[in-house]
């Protein structure tokens, strides 16, 4: 128990009034931001439920015990308003209190993910009385005036009817669940976009595309000028940095000024929504993005959605929402966190690929040492907890090293290793190097002696974390690691053991020398297994 809650604990014995813990939140260790859960940082080693896995209590019933067994501490898993909302006004809270007494039972804590208006652009989780009054709550329009599967983000009666809902959640769960924090998070929606079409033809979407671009978001661009994203530098800055005008004349005729008006619209929707959610209980919030794929077109993808190109529309329209998060199924996963992960957007993955991708171990490792991330969970965990591939060992690490992780976050004495992959799956397994403390550390993913790939080699990944002046923790698999002193001299090995964390005790097994440190030479963290050697540097000259 962490001393924050022993001291909650108390007071409540103290007084016989129970306490509300302090909900978790998020909150800065030096360039980090963290998930603090009763007083303490979280890492959350997470998965994904299935989209209609959490709507049945039975069908999940065998997957929870499983899901920690593979070393998740979270399942981050769907609240569908269709089912908390049957009738207005009339809440049935039994989804969300099923999955509240699944994951207690089991050690795990949950993130829930809202589909509420909308879920991958379209808005199927409504409920019914949604979903049949067209009148009260319209679609939006393709330019010949016929509706689509996606409510308006231009209806008020919309907001105001998610937001009631959502309002109601968070109500509920600060009520049944503001104890006991089994709820770390919330999403709101999922994968927010317009397809088939740039922009909303509604009636009310087409009064708001005639209005000049709002002054909010023409301030926010002005003050940010210096740090927009490249494609806002593209649609704005080098079109003039206009200051007044029509999306048009601000950020390009066609497509691309219709597509920041969508983005300005949904945002606001969201941060309205995000909003009134945490007057009831402010959880933090975030919104995750379905990406788009290279040279699509608007209107080929989720338009409009907190897109690379899109994040200063999303951080100026909804500055409720605590962070973006990218689900990421492409292969340049390296490339894409980089854009994601900013002093004003901390890193979560709520979809790194599906559960059953073998780059998913690596990525988590790498978002995390690399990124600092608050947490990672592929898609469709139900789906492999019978057959969890590399995903196990590599959570079994990461729960291990988990206090490491923390306190190293945002300091300097982490770094995130994987090689780089490009969209088209080419890669580029060059070695990786980092200073950490006063030593400087080389990563290579293929035989030294021998440097190709192989179809593993994508998998490839590790963390280092400094531990002491000399030690390190050096975790992960298809790596071989050197270093040598920043201020001169050579490096070499005091001791390297490898071994495991039981209760946050370290274990040791074998003590490595001779052929597993080529006589000295370096670290080798073998394929297949994720694991851990506790490392002890010296210099000599
Ligand atoms: C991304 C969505 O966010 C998920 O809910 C699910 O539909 C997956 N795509 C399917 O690949």
């Amino acid at each position: 128990m962490g001393l924050a809650r022993a001291l909650l604990l108390a007071a409540a014995l103290a007084t016989g009034v129970p306490t509300q813990a302090e909900p978790p939140h998020l909150r800065q260790q030096g360039s980090a931001r963290q998930l603090v859960v009763g007083g303490e940082p979280f890492l959350i080693i997470g998965g994904e439920l299935s989209n209609s896995a959490a709507s049945s209590e039975a069908w999940m019933a065998p997957h929870w015990a499983k899901l920690r067994a593979m070393h998740l501490n979270t399942v981050l898993a769907p609240v569908s308003w269709e089912l908390v909302e049957p009738e207005e006004g009339r809440f049935d809270w039994r989804s969300v209190d099923s999955l509240l007494r699944a994951a207690r039972a089991n050690d795990l804590k949950l993130v829930l993910l809202w589909f509420g208006a909308w879920k991958n652009s379209m808005s199927t989780y409504a409920p019914s009385w949604v979903k049949r009054d067209q009148a009260r709550f319209p679609r939006a329009a393709l330019p010949d005036g016929r509706g689509v599967d996606i409510l308006s983000p231009f209806a008020a009666e919309t907001l105001a009817a998610d937001s009631r809902a959502f309002a109601a959640l968070m109500a509920h769960l600060k009520q049944v669940d503001g104890e006991a924090n089994t709820v770390l998070m919330v999403q709101v929606e999922n994968e927010i976009g317009m397809l088939p079409v740039v922009r909303d033809y509604s009636p009310a979407a087409n009064a708001a595309f005639a209005e000049p671009v709002p002054r909010e978001l023409v301030d926010h661009l002005v003050a940010h000028r210096d740090a927009l994203v490249p494609g806002m530098q593209r649609m704005w800055l080098e079109r003039g940095a206009k200051t007044s005008g029509s999306w048009a004349e601000l950020f390009g005729a066609g497509d691309a000024g219709a597509e920041v008006f969508t983005a300005w619209h949904f945002a606001r929707f969201a941060d309205g929504l995000t909003r009134a959610g945490k007057a009831a209980y402010p959880l933090p919030m975030y919104v995750n993005v379905a990406l788009n794929r290279p040279g699509r077109l608007p209107g080929e993808y989720p338009s409009g959605g907190p897109l690379p190109h899109l994040l200063d529309v999303w951080k100026a329209g909804a500055p409720a929402v605590d962070f973006i998060a990218p689900d990421i199924y492409f292969a340049n996963f390296v490339e894409i966190v980089d854009w994601y992960h900013r002093p004003d957007n901390p890193l979560f993955i709520p979809e790194g690929h599906n559960a059953d991708n073998p780059t998913g171990p690596a990525n988590a490792v790498y978002a995390i040492g690399a990124h600092d991330a608050l947490g990672f969970a592929p898609f469709s965990i139900d789906s492999v907890d019978d057959n969890p591939g590399g995903l196990k060992s590599a959570y079994a690490m990461l729960e291990q090293l988990a206090p490491f992780i923390l306190a190293a976050q945002g300091t300097g004495r982490i770094k995130g290793f994987k090689p780089r992959q490009a969209y088209d799956d080419s890669l580029d397994f060059a070695p990786d190097v980092a200073v950490i403390g006063d030593y400087r550390f080389t990563v290579a993913y293929a035989d030294i002696q021998r440097p190709v790939a192989n179809p593993q080699t994508a998998g490839y990944g590790a963390m280092i974390i400094q531990t002491g002046p000399e030690d390190y923790l050096i975790a992960g698999q298809g790596v071989t690691v050197t270093f040598e002193p920043v201020n001169g001299g050579s490096a070499g090995i005091d001791k390297a053991w490898e071994g495991r964390f039981e209760n946050g005790t370290w274990v040791p097994d074998r003590l490595l020398n001779g052929d597993q440190t080529h006589q000295g030479r370096h670290i080798a963290l073998y394929a297949g297994e994720w694991k851990i050697q506790q490392v002890r540097l010296y210099t000599y000259r």
